[in-house]
């Protein structure tokens, strides 16, 4: 057992050996994946997506209980190189089935096949699966239901009449891929989103966009639908509305939550929002409304100011009555986006983990934004002048660069990660400094070097890490994400962390528990988990270009 380590990466991860055993009889939940062309016109642009599951946008939803075990087969009939990521499965037992490109596993080439097979085991709520190579997730993506085993009675709150999952997403006309090899190559940023999407549809508030290209369910009067909301976009925190009716949430990136009355919910990509929601407004037709929260101070990234929209119809209302639009809060309302964030807490449920009251080890990681050199691959970098503006996302003064020869987990795994990543990854920053005044823009850390850094973990060790936004470049709400675990989320705030003022505010009764936070902007969360899933297991933020 002392032979078992766990290792975080920069930007990302951890290591493993351990195999648990595991639960008896289930269900076998069995799919083919078949990625290739769809042809499609959206905002009146006629389109090849050349990277869809099955032909659809988005892909089939993976429907299991709790205890099942999961079978796809990846038929890679696309161009590309392709990996899929089982975004929030624990994987436990089956490292190498999580997805991640030259992390995990080594790419599906074109015209291969490869079969992921994993156990959703003490999992329950909203999950999703997309594409972990390139920005393939743009359009490689759906959602994974877990139930409970049995019956759907045993939720935690009143059976809902039914469910309906919205997958929020972004929508370039061109080739999401080409997009980002273009940013890659002159080192600049990829262009914002053409448009936001549910369920793959811009809504009709967009130009040249039609019913045809709107989602939308029916509802009858006075029942509880069930709302699986997930943020598959790939940069975009989403502020998610429906005109006249207001959501009680009950889990969070499948975990139970105490329950949460609230006009809006804030969605962070990568994660996801169980909230029910009762059709007890007048019959008629509403608008579903998902908005940017655009947390970047000063210069972030440009982004669309549109509104995505889907219809909620009432049974018996006229189709063609106006829809009600509800009101949405400022892209840059960082207010309502905090009283979401903070406000949920976990339903601690007998059996179920809680958060640890010791702690192993610290560590403090600055998250955001850097300048990095061109490398030798990006030929139309602009190397004028001394130093290339080019942003590197950076943890610690470090900025994740993936091996390209073996994948990390099959180095590790036959002993031989010389040259390909290093157990270096530091437990705090490498200088000490203001880190969201203004005045950091010139800071010393401004400038990060790519590196395949890991942080190594005893199995079964507590690991508390304060993750501290910078205002190098830009402030900005930072999703992370750590693929292996759900965390607790102890505190959050505002400035610069300090463990005096902090410390009294953990919650170490009934904390929530996540996959993926969001850092807020300018600010920090501190989380905690048991690092008791050997693997290579990513730490991320989650961002395009
Ligand atoms: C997919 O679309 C691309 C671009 O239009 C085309 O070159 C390719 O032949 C298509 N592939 C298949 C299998 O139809
Ligand atoms: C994408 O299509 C929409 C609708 O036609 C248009 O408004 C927008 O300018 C297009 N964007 C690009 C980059 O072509
Ligand atoms: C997954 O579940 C199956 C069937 O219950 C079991 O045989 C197998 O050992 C489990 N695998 C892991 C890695 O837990
Ligand atoms: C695709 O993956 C293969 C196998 O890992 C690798 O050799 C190749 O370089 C990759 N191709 C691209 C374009 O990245
Ligand atoms: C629709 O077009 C008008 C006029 O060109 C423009 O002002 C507006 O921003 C466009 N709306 C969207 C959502 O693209
Ligand atoms: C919507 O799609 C249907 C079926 O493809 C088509 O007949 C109809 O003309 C479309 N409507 C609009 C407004 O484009
Ligand atoms: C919905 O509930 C309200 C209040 O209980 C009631 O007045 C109304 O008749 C119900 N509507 C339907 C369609 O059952
Ligand atoms: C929704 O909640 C707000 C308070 O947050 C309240 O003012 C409003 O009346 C509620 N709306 C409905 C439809 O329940
Ligand atoms: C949001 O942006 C608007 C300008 O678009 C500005 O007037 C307002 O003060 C900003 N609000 C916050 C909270 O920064
Ligand atoms: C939520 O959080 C805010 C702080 O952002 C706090 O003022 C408020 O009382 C909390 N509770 C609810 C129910 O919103
Ligand atoms: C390269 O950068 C220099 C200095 O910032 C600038 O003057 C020049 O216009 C840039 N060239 C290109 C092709 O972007
Ligand atoms: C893991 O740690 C817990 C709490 O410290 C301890 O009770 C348990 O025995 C440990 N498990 C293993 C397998 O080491």
């Amino acid at each position: 057992m002392d032979r078992s380590w766990l290792l975080v990466l920069p930007s990302g991860f951890i290591v493993c050996f351990f195999v648990f055993a595991s639960v008896a009889q289930a269900a076998v939940v069995e799919h083919t994946f078949n990625v290739g062309n769809l042809s499609i016109s959206q905002l009146c642009k006629p389109a090849m997506i050349i990277t869809a599951v099955n032909g659809q946008l988005p892909g089939p939803t993976i429907e299991a209980s709790e205890g099942d075990t999961v079978v796809v087969h990846l038929v890679n009939e696309s161009p590309y190189n392709m990996t899929i990521h089982w975004h929030g499965i624990f994987q436990r037992g089956t490292p190498w089935a999580d997805g991640p490109a030259m992390v995990t596993q080594c790419p599906v080439t074109p015209g291969a096949t490869y079969t992921y097979r994993f156990n959703v085991t003490g999992q329950e709520g909203t999950l999703w699966w997309h594409a972990h190579i390139s920005f393939h997730r743009a359009t490689v993506y759906g959602a994974l239901v877990i139930r409970p085993r049995g019956d759907d009675d045993a939720y935690p709150f009143p059976k809902p009449n039914r469910e309906e999952t919205l997958l929020l997403g972004e929508w370039w006309n061109a080739s999401v891929y080409d997009l980002e090899r273009m940013a890659f190559i002159t080192g600049n940023t990829a262009p914002p989103a053409d448009a936001y999407t549910i369920n793959g549809k811009p809504g009709d508030l967009y130009n040249c966009s039609n019913a045809n290209q709107t989602y939308g369910f029916q509802v009858q009067s006075n029942e509880t639908y069930l709302l699986r909301i997930i943020n598959a976009a790939l940069n975009t925190p989403m502020f998610f509305k429906v005109a006249s009716h207001n959501f009680t949430v009950v889990g969070a990136d499948a975990a139970y939550t105490t329950p949460y009355e609230t006009d809006v919910v804030v969605i962070a990509p990568g994660q996801t929002v169980d909230a029910l929601m009762v059709a007890g407004a007048a019959v008629g037709r509403y608008y579903m409304a998902a908005s940017p929260y655009d947390s970047a101070i000063p210069n972030g990234p440009p982004f669309s100011r549109t509104t995505a929209t889907a219809i909620l119809e009432y049974v018996g209302s006229a189709t063609d009555a106006p829809p009600q639009l509800p009101p949405r809060p400022e892209y840059n309302d960082t207010n309502t986006a905090f009283r979401f964030f903070s406000n949920l807490t976990a339903l601690v449920l007998p059996g179920k983990p809680t958060v640890p009251l010791s702690v192993d080890t610290r560590m403090f990681v600055t998250v955001g934004l850097g300048n990095t050199d061109c490398q030798p691959e990006q030929l139309l970098c602009n190397t004028t002048g001394t130093r290339a503006p080019i942003f590197a996302a950076s943890m610690n003064n470090a900025s994740f660069l993936l091996p390209d020869a073996v994948s990390m987990l099959q180095a590790h795994y036959a002993n031989a990660s010389a040259g390909v990543y290093t157990r270096d990854f530091p437990d705090q920053p490498p200088v000490i400094f203001d880190y969201t005044a203004d005045a950091s823009d010139t800071a010393v850390l401004k400038y990060t070097t790519k590196s395949t850094k890991v942080k190594t973990l005893r199995y079964n060790e507590t690991v508390e890490m304060v993750l501290q936004n910078t205002r190098l470049i830009a402030k900005e709400s930072h999703p992370m994400h750590l693929h292996g675990f759900n965390f607790f989320v102890l505190a959050q705030g505002f400035g610069n962390y300090d463990e005096a003022t902090a410390t009294p505010r953990f919650n170490l009764v009934n904390p929530q528990e996540r996959n993926t936070i969001a850092v807020p902007t300018g600010g920090w969360a501190v989380i905690r988990f048991v690092a008791d899933n050997p693997g290579t297991q990513i730490l991320s933020r989650l961002h395009f270009g």
